[in-house]
Order: C-alpha cells, then sequence, then structure tokens
C-alpha cells in the first residue's frame, strides 16, 4: 500500500525524521485556515495525489499568506495529475532551500537483501539522473540483519559524497529513516528532495512511502491509511468479507480454489472467450475450505458486478471434498435466492467428485450447468455470456 505524502509526513515525524508541519485541507478555505494556523507566513500547497512529479505538473505551489494559499488551493483541487484527481492537498510550512538531495531504501528482491541509494544531487526525477549519471547515484546494499546501523548510514553519506557541512545530520536522517522502514514494515521509503535549508538544518521535505500488506497484522494501526475513496466499491466488499478478489474487465466471472487453478481458468476463459468476444471478469480465489458461506460471499460479490453476465465455478476437491463444494454451492444459491440471476457453469473434479456431481444433479437448480472438463467449462461460461 502506498501513502499519500502527508500520511508519510506524519509516520516521519512519529520517528524521528526532521520533517515541516503540514496541515490537510479540502477546500480552499481549509487551506487559508491551514496557513493561518501554521503561523501566516510563506506556506507550500501541495496536491495529495499518490504519483510523482507534482511539482512539474503545478500541483505544488508556494504562497506568501493564507489568501495566496486559498487561491493555490482553489487552482490544485480537481485538477489531474496523471490521472489521479486531486481530492486534498497539504499545506506545508515553506522552506528555504539551498540544496537537494535524495535518499530511499527498499527491497531489492533479486539480491535478497536491501538497497540504499542517495544522492547530493536530488529534486530532479531521480530516474533520468540515474540513467544519465548513474555515478550521481550512490548504491549501497544494506544487510537486513544489521540494517542502517551508524557505520552503514556513513558508509552511504559518503558514498554520496555529502559534505562535511552536512554529513551528521544526513547520517541521522538515514539512521532515523530506516527505522521507518523496519518498524513500519515498508518495502520503500523516498525522500526527494531531502534538503539542507539556508539556516543549516537538513529536512524531508517530501516522502513516498509503501508499506508490506502482509505485514499488516503487526499492524494495526495501517488499515486506517487506507485510502477508502479511491478503492473499488467489489473490491472493498470482497476485502470485507475476507475474499482474495481482483475486479477485471470482463464478463465472465469466475470463482476457483487455490491461486494457481484460478490463474489457469483465467487463461482457458480468455482463450475460450476469443471465439465469443468475452473476458474474465474478474479473479476470485475463495481457498481451500469452500464453506457455503464462502460460496454464497462469493457469488454475491461477482453477481454484483453488472458486466457479469455468467459466472464459471472452478473446483479442485482437495482437503475439502467435491461433495463439500456443491452443497456449498446449492446453500449458497439459496442464501441468495432472487438475487443470484446469472447463470453458473460449474466444473468439479478430485476427491469425492462422483458424489458432488450427484449432489448437483439432484438439486437440478435452473441456473447451473455442470461440464466436466475445464476447456468445456470454459466454452459453456463463454458462450453463456455472449448469449445474453
Ligand atoms: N515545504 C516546502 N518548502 C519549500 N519548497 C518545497 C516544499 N515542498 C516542496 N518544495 C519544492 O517543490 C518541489 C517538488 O515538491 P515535491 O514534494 O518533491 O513533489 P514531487 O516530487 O511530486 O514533484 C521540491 O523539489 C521542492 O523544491
Ligand atoms: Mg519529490
Amino acid at each position: 500500500m502506498d501513502l499519500f505524502e502527508y500520511q508519510a509526513r506524519d509516520v516521519f515525524e512519529r520517528h524521528g525524521v526532521p520533517v515541516l508541519r503540514g496541515v490537510v485541507a479540502t477546500t480552499p478555505q481549509e487551506a487559508r485556515d491551514a496557513a493561518e494556523q501554521l503561523g501566516g507566513g510563506v506556506v507550500v500547497v501541495k496536491a495529495q495525489v499518490k504519483t510523482g512529479g507534482r511539482g512539474k505538473a503545478g500541483g505544488v505551489k508556494v504562497a506568501k499568506g493564507p489568501e495566496e494559499a486559498q487561491a493555490h488551493a482553489e487552482a490544485i483541487l480537481g485538477m489531474d495529475i496523471k490521472g489521479h484527481t486531486v481530492h486534498r492537498v497539504m499545506v506545508a510550512e515553506g522552506a528555504s532551500i539551498a540544496e537537494e538531495y535524495y535518499f530511499s531504501i527498499l527491497l531489492d528482491r533479486s539480491e535478497r537483501r536491501y538497497l540504499a541509494m542517495a544522492s547530493v544531487e536530488g529534486g530532479v526525477e531521480i530516474e533520468q539522473l540515474a540513467v544519465e549519471r548513474p555515478e550521481a547515484l550512490a548504491r549501497v546494499a544494506v544487510d537486513p540483519r544489521t540494517g542502517v546501523d551508524r557505520a552503514k548510514a556513513e558508509e552511504i553519506a559518503d558514498a554520496a559524497g555529502f559534505g562535511a557541512d552536512v554529513r551528521e545530520q544526513a547520517v541521522e536522517a538515514f539512521q532515523k529513516l530506516w527505522t521507518v522502514y523496519r518498524e513500519e514494515d515498508a518495502t520503500l521509503v523516498e525522500v526527494n528532495p531531502l534538503v539542507r535549508t539556508e539556516s543549516g538544518d537538513v529536512i524531508a521535505l517530501d516522502g513516498k512511502v509503501t508499506l508490506d500488506e502482509n505485514a499488516a497484522f503487526r499492524h494495526e494501526d495501517h488499515a486506517q491509511l487506507e485510502d477508502a475513496e479511491a478503492a473499488d466499491p467489489l473490491e472493498a466488499k470482497a476485502k470485507a468479507k475476507g475474499l482474495n478478489y481482483v475486479k477485471l474487465d470482463g464478463e465472465v466471472g469466475i470463482i476457483g480454489n487455490g491461486a494457481g487453478l484460478v490463474m489457469s481458468t483465467l487463461d482457458v476463459v480468455a482463450y475460450a472467450g476469443e471465439a465469443h468476444g468475452v473476458k474474465p471478469a474478474n479473479f476470485l480465489d475463495i481457498g481451500g475450505g469452500a464453506s457455503a458461506q464462502v460460496m454464497a460471499d462469493g457469488l454475491d460479490v461477482i453477481l454484483g458486478d453488472d458486466q457479469v453476465r455468467s459466472v464459471f465455478v472452478n473446483v479442485f476437491g482437495g482437503i475439502t471434498s467435491c461433495d463439500a463444494v456443491a452443497n456449498g454451492i446449492v446453500s449458497a444459491l439459496q442464501m441468495l435466492g432472487d438475487s443470484a440471476t446469472k447463470p453458473l457453469v460449474v466444473r468439479l473434479d478430485g476427491n469425492n467428485v462422483v458424489e458432488g456431481r450427484r449432489i448437483l444433479d439432484e438439486a437440478a437448480h435452473p441456473l447451473v450447468t455442470l461440464v466436466d472438463t475445464m476447456d468445456g467449462a470454459a466454452a459453456k461460461a463463454a458462450e453463456l455470456a455472449a448469449a445474453k
């Protein structure tokens, strides 16, 4: 999960990274009040969208005082930056910048460790610097067991060529940013720019933080950082029910057990759908224990997708045998009652398949078609989606 800059700022502050004060505003009037609250002096009005290059796009503007802050907020709120609509701004204290630096820590999957990057030429687009003058961007491997301790922070500062006047402050900041990275279970912490102000302080003026959702169980407070507005409503509903669901742009709803099976089902449906001009509508893995409730929840989410015109239930009975799954489907359809309106193609195989198929045959639900093979079922589901 990526954080907004204002959220990153808050996290930085909590871990002792030097930042400036910032207040979030959703209307021009609020921006004016925020500037007032910050002392009435120079502030910077910053678009809060989860993409870089806000400055270049006109989403970061200096204001001399509250009045100008209001005017800038007026212009920035509602702006589109690389496909992201600006719903809020952060009014931040203005810094007098002497120099702009770059610092980041990220997960280096291929090397199975972390990587710190730093440059005394920050502020600009770092991707461009990395390509044009790679020597200006220091890359220092970080051992996960020791992290960025003082020695490592000094190594990074020296590799990047931080001057003697700021070296100590930079070293302190790197260690604090490492604390953010480790304690929040981040996969990315990036500060661009980290600045030296005219008065000689080193401060993080921008922050990009990506949190590792696999570690969410360790961080109850991370849930509130989620951007509920941006989430797809069906995905949000599925998440609330604990389902592993991803909305796609097609007509054939898909339910399967096990991520691998569901992914192959997407492929098979995509292939079968070519002849009918239809595509998979979603990824949904109901996992190992396909209980009636889980099946009902899954169907409920998929049927809530207006684009869906048929549903392919592809289950391989393992620990949960096919008869249990078949009963799950039958009860799920009972639970859903009239809200189940679209044809279901069911393919069952594996543990206790004969009994599973018998249960479905006996129930003879008018919406359900039983097909024995995966290819056959995909073709049938695609055909039904195209027919309606
Ligand atoms: N609080 C601030 N005070 C003064 N200048 C700022 C402040 N915040 C940002 N800036 C300036 O605006 C530039 C762009 O802002 P930044 O937050 O890095 O957004 P982005 O990276 O999305 O363009 C920075 O490089 C810096 O020069
Ligand atoms: Mg930046």
